[in-house]
């Protein structure tokens, strides 16, 4: 009855939503999403749940990769004040589960574990039960050019290293920044995670899943420290600290040459009216052609009021995330390809096409890997460790074998 009063009172079909929602539940929802193309897609999922008659009270907070994201939330926690979901990913989510924090979202989950690839629906998934719900897949071994910059030095994507190099140079001779950098922390991991999976999947797996301390100091390492000291070198003086959106901007203008980014990039050039193969390139990084680093979003859902159980606003919000039309939608805004297997792919661009394709081939080689720099494998403690030793590496003027005894050392933090 109040709802219906409410609902007749409204003048617009946006208030009536507005009215409407407030009368079932307002979800709050903290997460990290702020660039142009990151708002777009989260949009997707606020728009979807007004539809359903659902409020959102937005905690968005600003940093890529989400560090400050996780200070927040912590911060929110504590005082008493979870969210109803929040934007979580890899082993974080089972650390947040472990201390009974977490709901059940299980009567939304029924038929997602047919359609998930299998380690990430084991990611979502705590104590037997889902906790949090997959959004997509984010490739990070890419690397984004500019293609009227390529064109005007006569140059092409480059395969292997000493191509990415020979390009470079063309770029910084035409007056081009050759790599656009952002100084931060999670950047450099980025770029570094990235050389790593240079020297092979297996490689990667054995020194960044398996902490491995004879690879983590084998001589390929030592070569992975020394090729990043030499990407350096093609930074502009401005990296310090630019935010990443900033740097894929210099790349889409053409100011910068290239930019390694996970495919979240993208979703920068799409915002801008960019087309793939037209205005600039997707290419694999150099070297990382039969790998793939991922990682996946999530929202992990809080317990709220006290109450064990999951509100139904958390349920419709876990059932549209894994829906087919939203995985759809929000992919294609966001760069990224849907975590759901059975999302039909013909909407999507080549670059989205080229992930799917290497998605499937590398789960079935072994090459399908989770991303360090991204939180998809290793505690925060260990990761955090590992990322401090690669961001004094790239600041510094450490040789290459101090690099690699401090990444070993690292390691071994638990
Ligand atoms: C997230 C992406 C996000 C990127 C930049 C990554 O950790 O997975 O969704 O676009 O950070 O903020």
């Amino acid at each position: 009855m109040k709802k219906n009063t409410l609902v007749g009172l409204c003048t617009t079909a946006s208030l009536c939503i507005s009215h409407a929602a407030l009368a079932e539940e307002t979800i709050s929802v903290l997460h990290w999403w702020t660039s142009g193309g990151e708002s777009k897609a989260v949009r997707v999922l606020k728009d979807d749940m007004a539809k359903q008659g659902y409020g959102w009270k937005d905690f968005a907070v600003a940093g890529g990769a989400g560090a400050a994201a996780m200070t927040a939330l912590k911060a929110q926690v504590i005082s008493g004040n979870a969210p109803s979901a929040a934007q979580i990913k890899g082993p974080l989510i089972q650390d947040w589960a472990d201390q009974d924090l977490l709901v059940s979202i299980d009567a939304s989950a029924t038929d997602w574990k047919s359609h998930t690839p299998p380690p990430i629906d084991a990611i979502m998934k705590a104590g037997g039960h889902y906790v949090a719900a997959p959004f997509s897949i984010h490739r990070i071994n890419w690397l984004w050019i500019n293609k009227v910059d390529l064109d005007k030095v006569g140059g092409k994507a480059p395969e292997t290293w000493p191509e990415f190099f020979a390009l470079a140079d063309k770029f910084k001779a035409a007056g081009i920044t050759p790599v656009a950098h952002g100084g931060q922390p999670w950047q450099d991991m980025t770029i570094w995670e990235t050389v790593v999976l240079s020297q092979g999947p297996d490689f990667y797996r054995k020194a960044l899943v398996d902490l491995d301390q004879k690879t983590l100091t084998s001589p390929q390492m030592i070569q992975v420290f020394e090729t990043v000291q030499k990407i350096r070198t093609y930074f502009d003086k401005g990296y310090v600290g630019r935010d990443w959106n900033l740097a894929t901007a210099m790349v889409i203008k053409g100011s910068g040459g290239m930019q390694f980014m996970g495919d979240w990039a993208k979703g920068e050039f799409a915002n801008a009216g960019k087309q793939p193969g037209v205005d600039y390139i997707c290419a694999v990084a150099p070297g990382t052609a039969n790998g793939y680093t991922y990682t996946v979003d999530s929202f992990a859902f809080f317990q709220e009021n006290g109450q064990k159980t999951a509100t139904p606003g958390q349920l419709a919000m876990a059932k549209t995330i894994m829906s087919v039309d939203f995985q759809e939608q929000f992919s294609l805004y966001k760069g990224s390809i849907p975590v759901r297997q059975d999302v039909p792919m013909s909407k999507f661009d080549d670059c989205a096409k080229k992930s799917y394709t290497d998605e499937q081939s590398t789960i079935k080689s072994g090459g399908f890997l989770p991303s360090l720099a991204f939180g998809m494998v290793q505690s925060t403690v260990t990761a955090g460790a590992i990322s401090d030793a690669v961001t004094k590496f790239m600041n510094s003027s450490e040789d290459a074998k101090t690099g690699v005894a401090a990444l070993a050392a690292a390691a071994k933090i638990k």
